[in-house]
Order: structure tokens, then C-alpha cells, then sequence
């Protein structure tokens, strides 16, 4: 099956097939081809140019985009979409005063979240699960990254991460998967902290490994949840099983967590809403990217990660959603990219770019999406008519999208 789209008014976010990650100076640039065509050849994008030479084209369908733009699908490399209930009584206790810490502390947050996912099956896990992602889906999400760590029991985690590779085969969405089992303290372990980690080490990894179920570890690198120490050990038990880091770090403290990660040869560090000189030093000459998520900024009221600094130092910038039940119950990138421009001061091409081809770096996959390149996957936005991309953060909180291609499938 074949479609050609025709008449695109700007075709956003052409690339070489050799751009796999973008520097905070070439994230300055958005290319772009106006009055542009694009074919697609069943999931492949195959060919694009100037409607000049559109004429000797053919194929089964045809869209015409008159007016309309056409860009890569979101890559949102961090989230939490797989979980059980939702947190909305938390979000009232904090509009009357508590804070999130405070809501921890008296057994709320993360670890409520685990108590009710150790009480739902895996069908119904699965089902919930896939409200939210169908709806991201629409919403122009073509290749997400889910985490477990809502289980923090053996056998919870293994369900999580069961689920998501059920949908990784059910879905046309790119799913890559992290193991987060170290999330959260468990309180049967309140005071043994090194007996969690070694149920993790020991009991979670091995199984996990077994069945194949992660490409990615994680942990939340944290004051009051888990140290350096705690750090080192959980990433050096994954490497021996070939997990790559992805880590939760500086989001209410900076305390040498960055350099850790890169010494780790993380693929991201993810947060980062407290940053300080030395982290900006440890990140460069890294391939270790810096991954904002303002909607969790916004939804917390806490500061936004100093992008623009970020960007400034040279430093390449991703941007994702952290779709969670505690911190950031959304998951729209639309939202994450306008929230970037207006609250982190980047440019939309910045934005842009930090929410497409970095985006697909930070989760390993930008040899194959986030950019409009010959030979990789066709999983697209096409917009409803509108002025320019200028538009799409300008105009925040509505839905701009008129037609989502993932995997050469329509939405
Ligand atoms: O990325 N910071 C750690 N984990 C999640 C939120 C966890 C929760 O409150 O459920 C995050 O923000
Ligand atoms: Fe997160």
C-alpha cells in the first residue's frame, strides 16, 4: 500500500540519514521544503521533494494537504503510561497546602500508585494502559518509552513490563522499555534500603533479562529515594545485563548525579530542573542527552529546566511528557512543546527539534524516526490549515493535528 500526500504547505524537519542527535547550535535550524509532496511505500517514507516533480508519482491513495503542514510524529522518550487508578485526591491535598514531599512522606505518591497496581490484574493494567495511549496516539505520539516502577514488588514489576511488551506488539507505535524498580522505597523495606536493592539486583534483573523485557534501566537518583551509592549499584547490575541507563535526576536536588550517569554512558538524564556549572561540564563531550519535562514543571509548580542555558552551552535538548499519575497526568505533546516555548524560552524549531529527532535519540531510535528521511519509518503529523509551525506552540491548548500516519497506518 501506498499513499502520496500532496500539495504540503511546508514539509517540517527534513534531515540526512546520518543526523541521529542534534546540538543546542543546530537545533537553532528547522529544514524545511514548502509546496512539497511526500510518498509513502506501505511503513517506509520513500521519497519526498517539490510538488514541481510530483507529476510522474503514483500510488493507492492520495491525501491532499493543501494548507496543511507536515512533520515528524512526537518521540516522547519518557514516560510512565502503564499504570493502575489515578492520584487526582493528591492533586486536591495540594491545592489545599501539601506538598508533593509532604505527600510522600505520609505513604501518598509513588507508593500509593504501587498499592493499586498490585491490586489490578494484567488485563485490566492493559486496558486502562491503552486508553491513555490510543489518546496519545491522536495526539501525534508515533514512538514512546514506558517505565515500570509503579510494581516495586517482584511480581508487580514483571506485570508492568509485561504489559508493555504486550503493547509493543499490539500497537504501530514505536515501544521501547525501561526497568524503573528503583522508584521508590517499598515500606515493608523503610528501613532497609539495601535489601529493596538487592531484590532488584537479585530477584527482579535476572527475571527480567530472562523474558526480555527491558532495553533501558532507570532509578530516581534523589534525595530522600536513592543516593550515589544506590546509583552506582543499580547501573552497574545492569549493565551486566546490557540495560542501558536512563536516569530521573535533579529534580529537586543537584548532587553529582549527572556526572555518575555519564560515567555510566547513560543515553539520558532526564529531569534536570536543578542544574548547576558541573553538571553543564559533565554533560559536554558526553553522548549522554538532557531531557526536559515541563509538563511535570508546570503541573507541580516547581522551576523548569534551564533549557535555554542548556541549549546555550551547545548542548543538544529533548523534550518529553512524563505522562505519570503523580506528577504529570498528561501526556500531549502538542502541550510539552508549546510549554517549552512559552515557560523555557525555546524557539519553536528549537522545540521542535528537542520533541522530534532528539526525542528519538534520547530512546535510541533516531537511526529509524523523528526526522522526514528516506528510508525511515512514515510516522506523521499532518496538520489542520494553518499559518505556519510558528503556530502550533503560539496557539497553546488546542488541537492542531488533522491526521496522525504511524507505521504508514492512518489513526
Ligand atoms: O518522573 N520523579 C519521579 N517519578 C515521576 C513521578 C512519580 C509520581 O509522583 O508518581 C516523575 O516525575
Ligand atoms: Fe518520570
Amino acid at each position: 500500500m501506498s499513499i502520496l500526500i500532496t500539495n504540503i504547505q511546508e514539509l517540517l524537519q527534513v534531515r540526512e540519514e546520518n543526523t541521529l542527535k542534534l546540538s543546542g547550535n543546530q537545533m537553532k535550524e528547522l529544514p524545511t521544503i514548502k509546496d512539497a509532496y511526500l510518498l509513502i511505500d506501505n511503513d517506509t517514507i520513500v521519497d519526498f521533494g517539490s510538488m514541481i516533480d510530483v507529476s510522474t508519482i503514483k500510488a493507492d491513495k492520495i491525501i491532499d494537504a493543501t494548507g496543511k503542514l507536515v512533520l515528524p510524529t512526537w518521540c516522547d522518550s519518557h514516560t510512565h503510561i502503564v499504570y493502575a487508578g489515578d492520584r487526582s485526591q493528591e492533586f486536591v491535598d495540594r491545592i489545599n497546602g501539601l506538598s508533593y514531599e509532604d505527600i510522600a512522606n505520609r505513604g501518598g505518591g509513588i507508593t500509593n500508585s504501587a498499592k493499586i497496581l498490585q491490586n489490578t490484574s494484567e488485563d485490566e493494567l492493559y486496558n486502562q494502559s491503552i486508553a491513555r495511549l490510543k489518546n496519545v496516539m491522536k495526539l501525534g505520539t508515533g514512538a514512546i518509552e514506558i517505565k515500570s516502577g509503579y510494581g516495586l514488588t517482584p511480581e508487580a514489576e514483571l506485570k508492568m513490563l509485561r504489559v508493555i511488551k504486550r503493547i509493543k506488539k499490539e500497537f504501530p507505535l514505536k515501544v521501547k522499555a525501561t526497568f524503573l524498580g528503583a522508584h521508590a522505597l517499598p515500606l515493608e523495606y523503610k528501613d532497609n534500603k539495601q535489601g529493596y536493592l538487592d531484590q532488584i539486583i537479585n530477584v527482579m534483573l535476572p527475571q527480567i533479562a530472562k523474558e526480555n523485557l527491558a532495553q533501558y534501566i532507570d532509578i530516581f537518583c534523589e534525595k530522600g529515594y536513592f543516593d550515589l551509592n544506590d546509583t552506582e549499584q543499580i547501573l552497574n547490575a545492569g549493565k551486566h545485563y546490557n540495560l542501558i541507563p536512563k536516569i530521573h535526576v535533579n529534580q529537586f536536588n543537584a548532587f553529582g548525579g549527572i556526572a555518575l550517569a555519564v560515567k555510566h554512558n547513560a543515553l539520558s538524564v532526564d529531569h534536570l530542573e536543578q542544574l548547576n556549572p558541573k553538571d553543564i561540564k559533565a554533560l559536554k563531550d558526553s553522548d549522554t542527552i538532557a531531557v526536559a519535562l515541563p509538563s511535570c514543571s508546570y503541573f507541580l509548580s516547581i522551576p523548569y529546566t534551564p533549557g535555554r542555558q542548556i541549549i546555550d552551552a551547545g548542548l543538544p535538548l529533548a523534550l518529553a511528557s512524563d505522562y505519570n499519575p503523580g506528577s504529570t497526568p498528561s501526556g500531549n505533546m502538542n502541550f510539552v512543546v508549546s510549554t517549552a516555548c512559552i515557560k523555557m524560552r525555546l524557539t519553536p524549531e528549537e522545540a521542535i527539534n528537542a520533541a522530534t529527532i532528539n526525542g528519538a535519540y534520547a530512546m535510541g531510535i533516531s537511526n529509524q524516526y523523528g526526522s522526514i528521511t528516506k528510508g525511515k519509518k512514515a510516522n506523521l503529523i499532518i496538520t489542520k490549515p494553518i499559518s505556519s509551525y510558528n503556530y502550533l506552540p503560539y496557539a497553546f491548548g488546542d488541537n492542531h493535528i488533522d491526521t496522525v500516519i504511524i507505521n504508514g497506518q492512518v489513526i
